[in-house]
């Protein structure tokens, strides 16, 4: 059976790299996403917490540990990618240049990059609280916590970014899929 110029482009691979504070809602808008490419796409969700129990299980949360993890992450969404895998990476990644590393290593690979600013204030995360991290580390049982005693730089400019203290994850989901849209990514 031939190919339309439509499957072709359904079978490219690309990362969508989330970013944002613990609780922000990396992984539940990149859960979501995955369950809309499932139908075209192989998708490959590389979560945060999961990856530290595997990939980089060892590693804490001092810059160089987070540099470090960022880069494994990358490296194996660069693999995955380059196989047509739609790639969700979720985790912190606090640091621009670690991210811009990524981003830089994905584009000399001609693999698609697209940035997602999962952003909530503070006060909303502190008060959602779901894992009760942020109690713990306002409370300083938790050194080098992003946030609060560790820093998150945001990004300059994503290609997507959510309010999820006040955008519902479907309007998220939907402005993710149009960023992939409008590049070619899905159909
Ligand atoms: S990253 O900075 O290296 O990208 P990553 O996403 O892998 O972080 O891990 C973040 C998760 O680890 C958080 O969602 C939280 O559950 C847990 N965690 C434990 N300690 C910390 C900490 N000091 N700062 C942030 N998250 C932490």
């Amino acid at each position: 059976m031939s190919r339309s110029p439509s499957d072709t482009a359904s079978q490219r691979g690309f990362i969508v790299w989330f970013t944002g504070m613990s609780g922000a809602g990396k992984s539940t808008l990149s859960m979501a996403v995955r369950e809309r490419l499932l139908s075209t796409h192989s998708v490959e969700v590389l979560d945060g917490d999961e990856v530290r129990t595997f990939l980089s299980r060892g590693l804490g949360f001092t810059r160089p540990d987070r540099e470090e993890n960022i880069r494994r992450i990358g490296y194996v969404a660069r693999v995955l990618a380059r196989h047509r895998v739609a790639v969700l990476s979720a985790a912190i990644s606090p640091y621009r240049e670690s991210r811009d590393e990524v981003r830089r290593l994905a584009s000399e690979a001609g693999i698609p990059f697209i940035e997602v600013y999962a952003r909530a204030s503070l006060e909303a995360l502190i008060e959602r609280d779901v894992k009760g991290l942020y109690k713990k580390a306002l409370a300083g049982e938790i050194p080098h916590f992003t946030g609060i005693s560790d820093p998150y730089e945001p990004p300059g400019s994503p290609e997507v970014m959510v309010r999820t203290d006040s955008e519902t994850v479907e309007t998220g989901v939907e402005r993710i899929l149009s960023a992939l849209r409008e590049r070619g990514l899905i159909t």
